[in-house]
């Protein structure tokens, strides 16, 4: 059996080989395909393919036709808006991902990015400290948790909300639960999003929840970029002189952005989030033992196309 691992943002080498131990230890080949910049590469290496490790990498309908004996796709990492289930599943190709694996390296971002901002790009005038200060993490899963613990290490105050967050869950680790997206953006001086990109969240933070932001606010995306709205974040960042957004993830209209409002804007020029050595050690070789588990065993633990 084969197991492509196609990465047009490679794991570290690192992690390469620890995926390929994994792989030939079961007595399997692993075909490697990086920094694909033509689709076309991906098509053909995928057609002899029994098992596929991606990270962002978009599997549709065109991929899985491609793939004639494709089993199993697994994601490594969490948001899986990259797959087409409903194509998967016609195509018979289970789809997993590896949920905490990358979590810790994302969170540890917002961070980076939050000392940034409040510290004004070090450009040498005076900044803010995060002590003392509140933070509103949106969606309280694995990276929203690590936020909250790395939060409380700078003496920040942490809430958040998530409808589908267990009740006592976020008391359990001193955070504060909240009930509204507008008490979370009225409520905080940070904002981190962790929200997935689905039908109900794209397009779903806009003007009005971005000029809810106390003064000074800062607003952190390591999710998704279609979470937000961007013609209503321009035209926040134009009401609110105060407001910075920090992103891992692009906007379409980061041009346009960062012209209008320099450093109140930062971008990643990748999505870096989950880009270290120990993310991508643990995404990757979870990816592939997953992969093994379901090619020899039939386990299926961690499918999100049930
Ligand atoms: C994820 O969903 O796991 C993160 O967004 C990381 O994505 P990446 O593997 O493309 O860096």
């Amino acid at each position: 059996m084969k197991v492509l691992v196609a990465t047009e943002k490679p794991f570290a080498a690192v992690a390469v080989d620890g995926i390929r131990r994994v792989i030939e230890e079961a007595g399997y080949e692993l075909d490697l395909l990086e920094k694909y910049t033509d689709r076309a590469d991906l098509l053909a290496a995928v057609a002899n393919a029994d098992g596929l490790i991606i990270r962002s990498d978009k599997v549709d309908a065109e991929v899985l036709d491609a793939a004639k004996n494709l089993k199993i796709v697994v994601r490594a990492g969490a948001g899986y808006d990259n797959v087409d289930l409903a194509a998967a599943t016609a195509h018979n190709v289970v789809v997993e991902n590896t949920p905490g694996q990358n979590s810790n390296a994302v969170a540890e971002l917002v961070f980076g990015m939050a000392v940034m901002a409040a510290r004004n790009y070090y450009n040498g005038t005076s900044g803010t400290e995060l002590k003392g200060k509140r933070l509103g993490i949106q969606a309280y899963g694995q990276v929203g948790r690590n936020v909250a613990r790395v939060a409380k290490g700078f003496g920040m105050e942490v809430s958040a909300f998530d409808p589908y967050c267990p009740d006592g869950a976020m008391e359990a680790e001193g955070v504060t639960p909240l009930h509204d997206t507008d008490t979370l953006y009225s409520g905080n001086e940070v904002v981190s999003i962790h929200i997935p990109a689905t039908p109900e969240t794209k397009g779903s933070i806009g003007y009005d929840l971005i000029t809810k932001m106390p003064k000074g606010g800062i607003l952190i995306n390591t999710a998704r970029k279609e979470v937000i709205d961007e013609a209503g974040l321009e035209k926040a960042l134009e009401a609110r002189t105060d407001i910075k957004y920090m992103a891992d993830i692009k906007p379409d209209n980061a041009d346009v952005l960062k012209e209008k409002f320099g450093d109140r804007v930062f971008f990643t020029p990748k999505k870096m989030g989950a880009q270290t050595a120990e993310a991508n050690i643990n995404a990757g070789i979870a990816a592939a033992n997953q992969t093994v588990a379901y090619l020899r065993d039939g386990i299926n633990r961690f499918q999100v196309n049930k």
